[in-house]
C-alpha cells in the first residue's frame, strides 16, 4: 500500500467521524445544535435541563444490593453524594411549571474511589425510544411563534411517526403529578446490567422513591415567583433533610431491556438497597455540580450498560453539551445564591 493511499484512508476516517460523508446523519453535534435552535443559545448552561439547583448529602447502603451487584456502592455503609435537581428544557430562566419534566442527577463517590453517575426523571417511561425520537420530539414540541404553544398538527405528525411515543404519552398522562421535587419519584427508565461477585447477571432498572409524602415547605404560586418549585425545595431542605429509597427493579425473561418507552410489569421484584439523604443545597454559581457531566455511562465495576440505544446516545450528546458549556463564560444561575442561602 502506498503512503498516499494510507493518508487518503486516514483522511476518509476523519471525514466519516466528522459526519461529512453522511450530511443527514444525526450526530451528537447536530442534536445539540437542534437544542440550541429551539431554546436559543445560553452560554455556560446545559443545553437541556438548563435550570437547576445543586444539592449534596449521603447514601446509606443497607447491603441488600450485594445479592445482585458487586459494585462497592452496595456494600453496607455510608458514602457522599453530589446531586442536581433540574427542569427539562434548554432555557435557564424558564418559569417553573408543574408539568415540566423534573430531573435528579446523582454522583455517588464509592468507598473504593470509583464513581456512579445517574440522571433520572420523574416520568414512568421515556417518551422516545431513540435519539432520533428525542430530536424529533424537541422539534415537534417547539412553541409555534403565533400561539406560544406547540403546533397540534406537528405533534400529531410526530405521534404518527413514533407510535411507541404515543403509547408512552398515554401512560405518562394517566399518572397523577406530584406537587414538588420533594415528593417526586425519579426513574432511570433505561435498563442496566448488575453483575454480582459470582458473575451472575441481572437486568435491572432503578428509581429513587420519596420518603416525604409532601413538600415540607411550600411557596406561594402567585404568578410573581417564577422559581416556586425550586424555592419550595430549598425551604424544605433548610427545614429538614430529605430522603429517598433507592429501589432496584429486577427484570424477568422477556422484559424489554432496549426500549425505555415500555414499562415492566408491576409485579416485578423490587429491592430497597438503601437511603439517599439530601441535607445541603447550593446555587449552581458556587457548587461543583455545575461542572459535572452526569453521563449515564459513568458506572462502577458491577454495573454495566444494557442494549438500550438511549444510553450511548445520551453519553455522546451530554459530552458535546458539556464541552460547549465548559468553554463558555459562566452566567449567574436563575436560582440565585441569595435564594439558596438560609
Ligand atoms: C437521546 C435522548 C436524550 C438526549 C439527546 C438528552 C440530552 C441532554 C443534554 C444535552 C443534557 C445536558 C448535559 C450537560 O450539559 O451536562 C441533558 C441533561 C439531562 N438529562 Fe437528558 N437527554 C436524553 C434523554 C434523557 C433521559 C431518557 C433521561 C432520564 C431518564 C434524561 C435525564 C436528564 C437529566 C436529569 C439531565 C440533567 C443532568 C444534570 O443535572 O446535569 N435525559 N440531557
Amino acid at each position: 500500500m502506498t503512503i498516499g493511499v494510507v493518508i487518503a484512508g486516514i483522511a476518509g476516517l476523519f471525514a466519516y467521524a466528522a459526519g461529512w460523508l453522511t450530511p443527514n446523519a444525526l450526530t451528537p453535534a447536530r442534536i445539540v445544535n437542534t437544542l440550541e435552535e429551539v431554546n436559543g443559545r445560553h452560554p455556560g448552561f446545559r443545553r437541556n435541563h438548563a435550570k437547576g439547583v445543586c444539592v449534596s448529602g449521603y447514601f446509606n447502603s443497607n447491603g441488600r444490593g450485594t445479592e445482585l451487584s458487586k459494585a462497592s456502592v452496595f456494600q453496607p455503609g455510608r458514602m457522599p453524594v453530589i446531586a442536581r435537581f433540574s427542569l427539562s428544557g434548554g432555557q435557564p430562566e424558564a418559569a417553573d411549571a408543574p408539568d415540566t419534566v423534573r430531573g435528579l442527577a446523582i454522583l455517588f463517590t464509592l468507598p473504593d474511589g470509583e464513581e456512579w453517575r445517574t440522571a433520572m426523571i420523574n416520568l414512568p417511561v421515556a417518551p422516545f425510544r431513540t435519539a432520533e425520537g428525542f430530536t424529533d420530539l424537541v422539534l415537534a414540541s417547539a412553541p409555534d411563534p403565533a400561539t406560544g404553544k406547540p403546533d397540534p398538527a406537528r405533534m400529531q405528525g410526530f405521534f404518527a411517526r413514533y407510535p411507541e411515543s404515543a403509547k408512552a404519552m398515554e401512560l405518562i398522562g394517566s399518572q397523577p403529578l406530584s406537587s414538588g421535587f420533594e415528593n417526586s419519584r425519579f426513574n432511570s427508565l433505561s435498563a442496566f446490567r448488575f453483575i454480582n461477585a459470582a458473575g451472575s447477571v441481572a437486568w435491572v432498572r432503578w428509581s429513587v422513591a420519596p420518603v416525604q409524602p409532601e413538600p415540607v415547605a411550600t411557596t406561594r404560586l402567585d404568578g410573581t415567583n417564577k422559581n416556586w418549585l425550586f424555592d419550595a425545595l430549598i425551604a424544605s431542605i433548610h427545614s429538614q433533610p430529605l430522603a429517598w429509597h433507592l429501589i432496584v427493579t429486577v427484570a424477568q425473561a422477556g422484559d424489554p431491556t432496549d426500549d425505555a418507552t415500555i414499562p415492566w410489569p408491576a409485579d416485578r421484584r423490587q429491592i430497597d438497597v438503601g437511603t439517599l439523604t439530601i441535607d445541603r443545597v447550593e446555587s449552581e454559581d458556587t457548587s461543583p455540580a455545575r461542572d459535572i457531566n452526569f453521563d449515564p455511562l459513568v458506572l462502577p465495576n458491577g454495573i454495566a450498560a444494557s442494549d438500550d440505544p438511549l444510553l450511548s446516545a445520551r453519553s455522546a450528546v451530554y459530552s458535546q453539551s458539556f464541552t460547549r458549556r465548559e468553554g463558555e463564560p459562566k452566567n449567574p444561575s436563575a436560582v440565585s445564591t441569595a435564594e439558596t442561602a438560609r
